[in-house]
């Protein structure tokens, strides 16, 4: 991408819970971060997860994402706090679950996070952000910021429903508030090669993506417990072993992302 026409907004979103988007949001930034880009970090989830993925004390963040939102002529270079990972965050906190009814009732609701991150812009190359496992107000709000969205999906049956609600409101977003927006691609997580169910689950979704013209990323997350544990380690997985299997296949992923449509 030409650098006048400003940085890679990569919304990750999937309205159904556990997918893996905060994971995959923090670890992209991580490895985008360490392969020399000026990256950003959104939190747009009332869990407040990518800071609590971060080993941050959740309840010492004074200013979020919410203000950045809803108090006037606010932006989003008014929460954004340095990481020791490279990266920056503007975190969220529970307060953001208000702006989903203050937002609705603000003029343009679902352009307001796009209006908010103007002044940052300049500043970054990528700016990842995580969403809520809704369609909300605040996921469509970070679908119309975005240039790409990427969608993790669970490698599991369960995963697969709602995934055509969630083209459905992509295409909604594009003929309404952000033509420009791209499906950078799924992403399977949570993939478990010993289950038939995980191998017949990416098969259909490799056959779905084909039909539909989506593009699959050809990593793929797999299970593991590391990542469940990661947030005890206070850091993103990807930089706490840098030889763990789950810490080669983000990188990889931002290896991908990096050289991929973006
Ligand atoms: N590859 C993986 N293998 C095993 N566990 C994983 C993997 N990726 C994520 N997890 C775990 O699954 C759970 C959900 O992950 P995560 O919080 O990233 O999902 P999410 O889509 O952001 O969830 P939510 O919808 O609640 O925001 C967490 O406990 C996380 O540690
Ligand atoms: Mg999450």
């Amino acid at each position: 991408m030409a650098e006048n026409q400003g940085p890679v907004v990569i919304t990750v979103a999937n309205q159904k819970g556990g997918v893996a988007k905060t994971t995959t949001s923090v670890n992209l930034a991580a490895c985008i971060a360490e392969r020399g880009k000026r990256t950003l970090l959104v939190d747009m989830d009332p869990q407040g997860g990518c800071a609590v993925c971060l080993g941050m004390d959740t309840t010492t963040i004074e200013i979020s994402v919410y203000e950045a939102l809803v108090r006037p002529k606010a932006s989003i270079a008014d929460v954004i706090i340095p990481t020791d990972f490279r990266f920056d965050l503007a975190p969220a906190t529970i307060d953001l679950a208000g702006a989903e009814i203050e937002l609705k009732q603000a003029l343009a609701a679902e352009t307001v996070l796009q209006r908010r991150l103007r002044p940052v812009l300049d500043r970054y190359d990528y700016i990842i952000i995580d969403t809520p496992p809704s369609l909300g107000i605040l996921t469509v709000n970070s679908l119309t910021a975005a240039t790409h969205v990427l969608i993790p999906i669970s490698t599991e049956y369960m995963a697969l429903r709602g995934l055509r609600l969630l083209l459905d409101t992509l295409e909604n977003v594009r003929e309404v508030t952000n033509p420009g927006l791209d499906i950078l691609g799924i992403l399977a997580t949570r993939y478990d090669a010993r289950t038939i169910n995980s191998r017949e689950v990416y098969a259909y979704l490799a056959d779905f993506c084909d039909r539909e013209g989506i593009h699959l990323f050809k990593q793929v997350i797999r299970q593991s417990v590391r990542f469940i544990e990661a947030p005890g380690y206070r850091m993103p997985l990807t930089l706490w072993r840098r030889q763990l299997d789950g810490a080669k296949q983000y990188r990889e992923l931002a290896a991908e992302v990096l050289n991929g449509k973006t």
